[in-house]
């Protein structure tokens, strides 16, 4: 990594969650100087910042001279927009990115990394990713310096909502994407690194903008570089898409297809952070195992 021209303070929203806390991970391991603002400075989490060096600053997100005030400052800040499940939430999401945006405004910040998502650089008709686009048009519109970073599927879904199961000694994948579309992923530590090195001046995005894509691959290749890690055969089930909860969750992996068909540029993101993570480096880099194997399997 090259020196870092941002040397003052960074600011970053969504410190307490899973990206914005990546991002200050890496921040931290280039020593910079770092501000949470959080919503309740006395949560484990925002504590747990504390104790690591990080500048806590209460905010409420409907509160504008909250969020100016703790932007006075900085030299630059990162932001996302927290997870929305319903239309509701869609446009709650909309208030708080757009009023993140006015507040980088009104506190002068000199430059803004949004972490948006994968094709929001258009409306796709998924309603949580059109919001982001809807956040990425306000902030081009508002004059301050910005660079987009758009996170694809964060490859520590496969610990969560799409974990493989381990079925009659085989590894077993099931997704709501047909087989032969390949899903584009990224390591939430390489979203962190990634925005690290735009928040610190060591790199810059060609255009102010990154698509964060470190591995695209179909179901039956995913499923295969788990049952290799495991050791075991594995196979890929296709699920339909009235499998999933919400009309939201169906036109986002709706628009998973769609987007399998724009070819992605893997070096794009790997020339800012030339050690991403393939899928086969995330499964070893966080030690995955294999899980206990379904009841009566
Ligand atoms: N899952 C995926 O594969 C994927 C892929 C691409 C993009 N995304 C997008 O990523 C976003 C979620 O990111 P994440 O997983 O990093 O989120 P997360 O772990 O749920 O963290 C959310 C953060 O936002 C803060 N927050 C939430 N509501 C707030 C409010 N009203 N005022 C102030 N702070 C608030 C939380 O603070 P507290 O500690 O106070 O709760 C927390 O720090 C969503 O927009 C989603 O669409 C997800």
């Amino acid at each position: 990594m090259s020196t870092p021209t941002t040397t003052g303070t960074i600011a970053v929203f969504g410190a307490t969650g899973q990206q914005g806390g990546a991002v200050v991970d890496a921040l931290l391991d280039h020593g910079a100087r770092v501000r949470a603002l959080v919503r309740d400075p006395r949560s484990g989490r925002a504590r747990a910042l504390a104790a690591r060096g990080v500048e806590l600053a209460a905010v409420r997100a409907d509160d504008p001279a909250s969020l100016a005030g703790a932007l006075t400052a900085v030299e630059a800040f990162h932001f996302m927009t927290p997870e929305a499940n319903s239309l509701e939430e869609v446009e709650a999401e909309v208030r708080i990115g757009t009023a993140l945006v006015d507040a980088a405004v009104e506190a002068g910040v000199p430059h803004v990394v949004f972490n948006s998502v994968f094709g929001a650089d258009r409306e796709s008709g998924v309603p949580h990713h059109d919001s982001k686009h809807r956040i990425e048009e306000h902030l081009r519109k508002s004059g301050l310096r910005a660079t987009m970073v758009r996170a694809t599927a964060f490859m520590e879904n496969f610990t969560s909502v799409m974990a493989p199961s381990l079925e009659d000694g085989e590894i077993v994948l099931r997704l709501p994407l047909p087989e032969d579309v390949a899903l584009k992923m990224i390591s939430i530590r390489d979203i962190g690194r990634v925005a690290a090195a735009l928040l610190l001046g060591t790199a810059e995005a060609p255009g102010g903008a990154v698509e964060l894509v470190g591995d695209e691959l179909t179901g039956p290749r995913i499923a295969a570089a788990f049952g290799a890690r495991a050791g075991l055969p594995a196979r890929y089930e296709a699920l339909p898409l009235s499998v999933l909860p919400t009309d939201l969750d169906r036109a986002m992996f709706r628009q998973f297809a769609e987007a399998a068909e724009e070819p992605s540029d893997l070096a794009a993101v790997r020339s800012i952070e030339p050690a991403t993570l393939d899928l086969a480096g995330w499964i070893r880099a966080t030690g995955w195992t294999a899980p206990a194997p379904v009841a009566g399997s």
